[in-house]
């Protein structure tokens, strides 16, 4: 007898999101179906994600491949200087068609059955194409292409159709970028680092102005908490907290000081883009942060419910001179995979990690918060502008909100 087929229900429907507004389950950094309900409604969702800077693919036929959460990427650009994103896979029998992490090429081959495609995804050779059914046509089988547009030299991709035009989804995130970005984002590469934390990526994004001087001794030497700042929380669930940082001049520490100078705002006068620090979230999980005068791109890409690899893009600007170079790189050592800050950020997330299973069920957010307050109105050191974030997760993830 025929049974009619019939859908299970989603536990994941019924799911009991706290109503206090400044609470968040910490099963949602260590559940499986929530992680692979976030592949589905968040990565793959109506959300742009930052694959690029044109920094790392500066001329022509250069290419970069990244990943949107389980998806790979091949961000190439073209013999023309348009920059394009394509899935990652030949659009034969779906294999990855380029696994190196950067690259220049004129043609890509994938080494299965020897299919070639262009720097703009089109298919321009298959072996033994006369045996082919009938009406095969190359021109019908070139690579998936990704929506893709660019702000800042920032290259953003996104694999859904209903996603808002970019400068829509970054509305009130422009002057942050600016800063980060040193003005033009004209920026060219230093170079990567990559770290591995075993935490949910979430975990990573949750930046909080809270924590920033409390957990990084290297923020104090900055002068962090005294500095005057901003943080601003746009629509979409961007962050960014500005700074004016004020280096202090014998930390106790170090034996050269010049490590901390803040060059382009002292030879700008204190004006300008580059006289600016700013931590910025780009949604859902790209930081972009200068730090004095270290501009950082930081691509958190998931790698499963507890695993999260960050890769730490370090530019500088284009007209930078020698002298300028040479400071930002040493700057660099404040960052990265052996320096202070980001060993201690993948410490303290690993914890987190680790204790998702206890009681009390929920984290909360209390710094700055007040019931009933705009969410968007969070100062420089509070972690409630993390809550607008939250809540934008929670829609997205279609979770209701319980009732106190
Ligand atoms: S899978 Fe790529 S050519 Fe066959
Ligand atoms: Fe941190």
């Amino acid at each position: 007898m025929d049974m009619p087929l019939r859908s299970l229900p989603d536990p994941l429907d019924d799911y009991p999101w706290p109503a206090a507004e400044n609470e968040v389950p910490k099963e949602v950094f260590s559940r499986e179906d929530i992680y692979q309900r976030e592949l589905v409604r968040l990565f793959a969702g109506p959300v742009w994600h930052v694959a690029a800077h044109r920094a790392e693919l500066p001329k022509r036929n250069d290419f970069k491949t990244t990943w949107i959460a389980n998806t790979p990427i091949l961000v190439i650009q073209g013999a023309d200087g348009v920059v394009r994103a394509f899935h990652n896979a030949c659009s034969h029998r779906g294999v990855m068609l380029e696994t190196r992490r950067r690259g220049h090429a004129k043609e890509f081959e994938c080494p299965y059955h020897r299919w070639l495609f262009d720097d703009q995804g089109r298919l321009r050779a298959c072996p033994a194409e006369k045996d082919f059914i009938p009406g095969f046509d190359k021109a019908d089988n070139g690579l998936a292409q990704v929506r893709c547009e660019e702000f800042l030299g920032l290259v953003f991709v996104t694999l859904n159709a209903a996603t808002p035009p970019l400068r829509e989804y970054l509305k009130g995130l422009e002057p942050g970028l600016e800063t980060v970005l040193m003005g033009d984002g004209d920026c060219q590469l230093l170079g990567y680092h990559k770290t591995i934390i075993d935490a949910n990526w979430k975990l990573y994004r949750d930046n909080d102005g809270y924590h920033t001087p409390l957990l990084h001794k290297a923020f104090t030497w900055l002068n962090w908490q005294g500095g005057k700042g901003s943080q601003i929380i746009t629509e979409h669930g961007h962050m960014a907290v500005t700074a004016d940082l004020k280096p202090l001049s014998d930390t106790g520490v170090l034996n050269d000081p010049s490590l901390l100078e803040f060059k382009a705002a002292i030879r700008a006068g204190g004006e300008g883009p580059q006289a600016k620090t700013a931590v910025i979230v780009v949604s859902p999980g790209t930081l972009i942060s200068k730090a004095l005068d270290l501009p950082i791109i930081r691509y958190a890409l998931p790698k499963g419910v507890d695993r999260t690899e960050i890769h730490w893009t370090f530019i500088a600007h284009r007209n930078d001179d020698p002298e300028m170079l040479q400071h930002r790189i040493r700057q660099a050592n404040m960052m990265g995979p052996s320096a202070m800050i980001s060993l201690e950020d993948a410490a303290v997330f690993n914890r987190a990690q680790k204790a998702t299973a206890t009681q009390p069920p929920n984290t909360q957010f209390v710094k700055g918060y007040r019931p009933g307050m705009n969410l968007a109105e969070a100062g420089q050191n509070d972690e409630v502008g993390n809550l607008a974030w939250w809540d934008l997760y929670r829609r997205q993830m279609g979770f209701e909100r319980g009732v106190e």
